[in-house]
């Protein structure tokens, strides 16, 4: 085992991390996934049930995550070798790595759909949109070179190192992505006629509320913050002693909140402008945005800087998921970065091929695949790898901080950086990390497992 512990890379600085981190979480879950299922949900009576996730059970496993990793500094499976050697636990460390090659092979591919959608502007169709989305993810000539085409950005970023890459590529993505959202909002809260879709975003009718919407609001928490296959240990396992921890998860957190937040007002306000449906589920940015944009005064503009900064939000994101694997090649084998980069990440547009093709464009991967009811490759992948096994991941490795290597010694590691952490905080933090986090998260994986059976 290569453990040159002395020479592994760290972040820059404290911001260079927060970005980071924050880039990885802020992605197409956070501006194509929140819409929709807000929108599904009944919209603010589930934005509230989301924050409330958020606050008291995704931000203590959050720490947990990081803790973890900063201890350790290693990889999910290095991580875990360091506290429980040779035991089923590493198997754990196993899922977190596989789990991050696949989600990245279908994220890649709807990455790759809004990268192609800056330009679609330029082409403007012939036909309703609805149809052209459909046409347009059905060509294999289309989706395959724009999925490459965001691997190879993701796999330059890696390649290039923690601070050379990641942070540096986050550094100005970040505050871009920012701006773009504050334009967009701009035009979507000015148009006649937004004020119902503010309404529906913002003033919450409880009765709509039942057990699935609480699963829903607490699955998306989970993704929207990477949590549950040790993106948060990899990012966590950079950072020097001297960093504390809670706050800078927490403003991971809170700039993922805010942007899930930003990117309704975003929506909404345009969708009832232009007297559209918000429960329209997954089409909602691909197709319904279209519209509004095809409808509205310098909508092409709008449209190209909407899908810009979609592509620039799941960058990074894709980012935190290769490096997830390739941190585990470059800390356990003998291959360098780079190598590990180039091979994994085409190793994993290897793997997407069926997802794009499951669209439209082939009829096998599209209709006749069906697995734990879906349909679809894309579909059965998202449901195995991005839903079940992040619910499990994010069950065992709770388990494995709190229980196994101990809620003291996590604690411990807390401390550092974080002197202030005593007394109350911390008997509060151990009992929701201990009790109410694996609870909750068996809650949403026995719901999810019942709800396909
Ligand atoms: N959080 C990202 C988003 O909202 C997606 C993502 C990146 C992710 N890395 C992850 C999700 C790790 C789960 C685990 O789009």
């Amino acid at each position: 085992m290569a453990t040159a512990t002395a020479d592994r890379e760290q972040w820059g600085s404290r911001i260079g991390f927060v970005l980071a981190a924050a880039g990885s979480a802020i992605g197409l879950g956070n501006i194509w996934r929140f819409p929709y299922i807000t929108g599904e949900n009944g919209g603010a009576a589930f934005v509230v049930l989301y924050l409330l996730c958020i606050a008291f059970i995704c931000l203590p496993y959050l720490f947990a995550e990081l803790a973890l990793g900063r201890n350790s500094q290693k990889n999910p499976v290095g991580a875990i070798a360091a506290i429980k050697a040779r035991t089923p636990w590493m198997l754990v460390g196993a899922l977190c790595v596989l789990t991050g090659v696949f989600i990245l092979s279908y994220y890649g591919v709807v990455a790759g759909w809004a990268f192609g959608y800056i330009f679609k502007g330029l082409v403007a169709p012939a036909t309703d949109a609805g149809t052209y989305f459909a046409s347009f993810i059905a060509d294999p000539w289309t989706v395959i070179p724009l999925m490459g085409f965001f691997m190879l950005f993701t796999i330059s970023i890696v390649a290039s190192g923690v601070e050379q890459g990641i942070e540096r590529a986050s550094k100005v993505l970040m505050p871009i992505l920012l701006v773009l959202i504050l334009v967009v909002i701009f035009r979507s809260v000015t148009l006649p006629g937004a004020g119902a879709g503010l309404e529906f975003y913002l003033n919450p009718d409880f009765s709509k509320v039942d057990g699935g919407v609480v699963l829903a609001a607490l699955g998306q928490a989970f993704f929207s913050l990477s949590l549950g296959m040790g993106a948060m240990i990899t990012y966590g396992s950079y950072l020097p002693k001297s960093e504390n921890l809670l706050v800078s998860g927490g403003y991971v957190a809170l700039f993922d909140t805010a942007i899930a937040l930003l990117a309704g007002l975003m929506i909404f306000p345009a969708v009832f402008a232009m007297g559209q449906n918000p429960s329209e589920g997954p089409a909602l940015v691909f197709v319904i945005l279209p519209e509004v944009f095809g409808a509205m005064p310098l909508g092409s503009f709008v449209g190209a800087v909407f899908f810009t900064l979609l592509s620039i939000a799941a960058l990074t994101s894709t980012v935190s998921l290769l490096e997830v694997v390739v941190s585990y090649f470059v800390d356990e084998t003998s291959w360098s970065r780079k190598k590990s980069a180039w091979l994994v990440g085409g190793f994993t547009f290897l793997v997407g091929v069926p997802s794009a093709l499951s669209q439209g464009g082939s009829d096998f991967f599209t209709n006749q695949l069906q697995l734990f009811g879906q349909t679809g490759f894309l579909n059965i992948m998202d449901y195995i790898w991005g839903n079940v096994s992040l619910a499990l991941g994010a069950l065992l490795l709770s388990i494995f901080v709190s229980w196994v290597w101990g809620a003291d010694a996590a604690v411990r590691e807390l401390q550092q950086g974080a002197d202030g952490f005593t007394g109350m905080a911390v008997a509060v933090w151990r009992f929701f990390v201990k009790y109410v986090c694996p609870l909750f998260i068996a809650a949403i994986l026995v719901g999810k497992v019942l709800g396909t059976i």
